[in-house]
């Protein structure tokens, strides 16, 4: 029983804590869409309707791809943030902290893509930041914003990590218990996933770590880095932030459906070995994307093969599995939220299913570096990641707004949602099975194809974009109403 003073701290937490995911939200509202619109244009382009902007394709692209792959991080951490924060308590002045860091960095990536024309992609290959046609000032404040950015998110990794440590132990919030056959203490999975994410996220933003220093160190001595270092490093700290990112979204997946089902949602052995053997694997997975490098060690291929098909079948099998048993025969209540999370899940296997292919090597051969690789991040990111933050903020905003609530409407938006998504990342598919290349600004007539593809896709964005637009202003609503209270 908590006494008088307990209680009060408690619920001044709480309100702190609300404040924050509040501001995280509203960070979301505004960024995410000016991103999109930035998507649409590099679709422009490549439809060859924007001649004389297509010198700004490379840069809207490292925007693009930078800020999206930061949103959907920040978007996961944050949704996972409130979910923990019914059993642990995460400190919310880091979590304010984070906040401001973040804008920092956006910032700072602003001033360098739309002053400095920074140009080298989102995951900043070795040297090319080095060696572009943008002045050396932009490549220096594009690292200034990683490094604020890998920085501020490493110590809210840790502050989560500390405070599961300090409720539970890591090794009961692995779940290791259960392993060990018993079933006391009760961990929610929710935890468990958590746990297993921020160990990733901690171990690939070290990683950016590295780099970075390696980057500095040649720009103030000159000394040249070793190229597979730098590639291995950095395709680690990229692919495993990626992966998480969807984890932390999965997390609230396993505690959201069950409110929604009426039924719980229990960790148990199953779910336990599922999530550890995630954390083991995924560590290993990026090596499918150096197939094309011959100087690495050609035993990393065979484990990056492996490591990729392993890493996304135990947790995704579990969790799609659970979640239907679960929804089956139940009173299900569907709004905004249960359906946009239910739906993620198509999103998460259709994406991974596409990824487990291009990471065979005998196709990798074909579609390296085809339209086919943003074709299956997209689907994941988009139609599932997305879904699972924007479903988790509606869940959260109608909680505390207690808005009445048009089920029409809601279900036009995710009709809407669907149709524009899959409709967008279908192009990106067809275009890349018969080898339209990425990152391509425009298409020369051998690959002439692309056109056609790239002008579709846009008018399935525009159907995604009303979509979202009504959503936003749903949800919007119910955060005008929750921030007033
Ligand atoms: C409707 C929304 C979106 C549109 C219209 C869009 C459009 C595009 C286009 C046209 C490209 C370039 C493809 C090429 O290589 O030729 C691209 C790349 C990319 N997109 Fe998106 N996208 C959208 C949503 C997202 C989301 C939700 C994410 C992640 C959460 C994302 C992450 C990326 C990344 C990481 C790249 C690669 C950038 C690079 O190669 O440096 N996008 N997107």
């Amino acid at each position: 029983m908590l006494n008088t003073n307990e209680r009060e701290w408690d619920e001044q937490y709480m309100e702190l804590a609300r404040r924050n995911t509040l501001t995280w939200i509203a960070v979301t509202f505004i960024l995410f869409p000016i991103l999109v619109l930035a998507g649409v244009f590099m679709r422009f382009v490549q439809g060859n309707t924007l001649g004389s902007a297509r010198e700004w394709f490379y840069p809207m692209m490292t925007l693009h791809g930078m800020g999206m792959v930061g949103v959907a991080y920040v978007g996961g951490m944050a949704c996972v943030e409130q979910v923990i924060a019914k059993y642990t308590r995460p400190s919310d002045r880091v979590s304010f902290f984070a906040i401001i860091g973040t804008v920092i960095g956006v910032v700072l990536l602003l001033v360098s893509v739309l002053i400095g024309k920074f140009a080298a992609g989102w995951y900043f290959l070795y040297p090319l930041p080095l060696k572009g046609n943008w002045p050396t000032w932009s490549a220096v404040v594009f690292l200034l914003s990683v490094t604020v950015l890998g920085a501020t998110w490493l110590i809210w990794c840790l502050d989560l990590l500390r405070a599961i440590a300090r409720e539970y132990t890591i090794s009961k919030a692995l779940g290791w218990h259960y392993l060990a056959g018993k079933t006391e203490p009760e961990v929610p999975p929710a935890i468990i996933i958590t746990t297993v994410s921020l160990i990733g996220a901690v171990a690939c933003l070290l990683s950016g770590v590295i780099v970075l220093a390696l980057f500095y160190v040649e720009l103030l001595t000159g000394t040249a880095n070793d190229a597979l270092l730098m590639k291995n490093l950095t395709f680690f700290f990229g692919h495993v932030l990626v992966n998480i990112s969807l984890y932390l979204g999965v997390a609230v997946i396993y505690d959201v459906i069950p409110q929604y089902c009426g039924r719980p949602w229990k960790a148990n052995k199953i779910v336990a070995i599922s999530w550890n053997s995630v954390l083991a694997i995924v560590l290993f997975a990026y090596f499918h994307h150096l197939y094309m490098d011959f100087v690495q060690p050609t035993t990393f291929h065979y484990i990056g093969q492996i490591a990729s098909y392993m890493s996304s079948l135990p947790a995704a099998v579990v969790t799609i599995f659970g979640a239907l048993t679960l929804v089956f025969h139940s009173k299900m209540k569907w709004n905004m939220a249960s359906m946009f999370l239910f739906i993620s899940m198509v999103g998460w296997a259709i994406g991974g299913v596409a990824a487990v292919i291009d990471s065979t090597i005998a196709v990798n051969l074909r579609f390296h570096n085809t339209l086919w690789v943003p074709a299956h991040f997209h689907t994941y990111m988009l139609e599932g990641l997305v879904l699972m933050i924007l479903g988790f903020y509606y869940h959260y905003l109608q909680e505390q707004s207690q808005r009445a609530e048009n089920h029409t409407l809601q279900r036009m938006i995710t009709g809407l949602i669907v149709v524009g998504g899959y409709g967008f990342v279908l192009m990106f598919y067809l275009a890349g099975a018969s080898g339209v290349p990425r990152r391509f600004a425009t298409y020369p007539a051998e690959v002439g194809h692309g056109v056609p593809y790239s002008l579709v896709a846009i008018g399935f964005v525009a159907l995604f974009s009303v979509g979202l637009a009504l959503y936003i202003s749903e949800a919007g609503k119910c955060w005008l109403k929750a921030a007033r209270s």
